[in-house]
């Protein structure tokens, strides 16, 4: 039987109880599925649960899922005027602030750092979640380590089957991509994971942005360096102009081959065409369900145009690179 349900009053109840008995939930974000634990020190192995399931590194902290920004008071030591400017200017939304973790956070939940990334996500049902639970909840996105994010219900549950209590079914991912990770400890914000909340308005919010370039502020956010979002299949980024192109020539030569990109001129009729995305924003929604395709579909080479690294697009292009295996 499908573990997918409607969040319906009943839905909500059921992932509720759920929760306060330590069982996992899958839970509808903007961004994409979080795989849901409940925080509470009664039940510490409802968290231990969430890297089990994963297969994610013991050393790879969580995001903490806020109904409010009145509640960061209690997971943050320090709220850095920073980061009262931009949870003011952001949430609920696709932000995660990094702050210097209060004593109340399990040490399980920020993987042995004493920094919480937190965020409150733009999703009635996330909300309607935590508010019912009246407790934070710890979701990573509700992939096994290494694989694309689920961007719809169907998404979590392939990839979970039992080890979740029950899915909440909020729709298709709006945005497609997870969230902006920032650290907010200092006077500007530190790009730590590209996303929807782009370093243009970023800097707009906060007057100045900086990104985690160098090999040490990386490992400040420990999950930028295991490799992601890499389906069962090759994935190649190709500029638009020569996609179509490619795609052609080795579905030419007998590779199964699909393909994303707006153009089609010219295409080979062997190539399958997953998505024609018609922008950046687009192609974030339309990715990872893309990616999952290529595999349902048993293809050997998934060909995706790139696009200009401006706004959103610097999130999309830091996915594809890393489902290229790129980096
Ligand atoms: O959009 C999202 O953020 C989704 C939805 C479900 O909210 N969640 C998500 O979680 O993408 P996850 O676990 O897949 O990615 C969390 C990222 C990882 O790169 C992790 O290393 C980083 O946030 N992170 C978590 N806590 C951190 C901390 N204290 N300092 C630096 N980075 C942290
Ligand atoms: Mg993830």
């Amino acid at each position: 039987m499908s573990r997918v349900r409607r969040a319906d009053a009943a839905g909500l109840a059921a992932a509720v109880g759920a929760l306060r008995a330590g069982e996992l939930v899958g839970m509808p974000t903007e961004t994409v599925y979080g795989l849901a634990a409940i925080i509470d020190p009664a039940h510490p192995d409802a968290v231990e649960r969430i890297f089990t399931a994963k297969g994610r590194p013991a050393d790879n902290p969580l995001i903490v899922h806020l109904e409010a920004m009145e509640s960061l008071g209690g997971v943050a030591r320090t709220v850095t005027p920073l980061a009262h400017r931009l949870a003011t200017a952001c949430w609920p939304g696709p932000l995660t602030l990094v702050l210097d973790a209060s004593d109340a956070v399990p040490r399980t939940v920020t993987a042995g750092l004493d920094t919480v990334a937190v965020r409150v996500p733009d999703h009635p049902v996330a909300l309607a979640l935590l508010r019912e639970l009246d407790a934070p909840i710890a979701a990573p996105s509700a992939n096994r380590s290494g694989r694309p994010s689920p961007t719809l219900a169907a998404h979590v549950e392939a990839e979970f089957g039992a080890e979740v209590a029950l899915v909440l079914d909020g729709g298709p991912a709006d945005i497609g991509l997870e969230s902006t990770v920032v650290d907010v400890r200092g006077e500007v914000p530190v790009v730590l994971r590209p996303g929807a909340i782009d370093a243009e308005m970023l800097a707009e919010i906060a007057g100045g942005v900086d990104h985690a370039t160098s090999p040490a502020s990386t490992s400040a956010s420990p999950g930028t360096r295991y490799r992601h979002y890499a389906p069962d299949c090759r994935v190649h980024l190709l500029a638009p102009d020569s996609a179509v192109s490619f795609a052609s020539d080795i579905a030419a030569s007998g590779a199964a081959v699909g393909l994303v990109a707006a153009g089609l001129e010219d295409l080979d009729r062997r190539v399958t065409v997953l998505a024609r995305p018609t922008d950046a924003a687009d192609l974030a929604r339309v990715l990872y369900a893309s990616l999952r395709e290529a595999e349902v579909l048993g293809l050997d080479d998934l060909v995706v145009a790139s696009v200009e690294e401006t706004g959103i697009g610097r999130a999309v292009m830091d996915r594809l690179r890393r489902a290229a295996g790129r980096r």
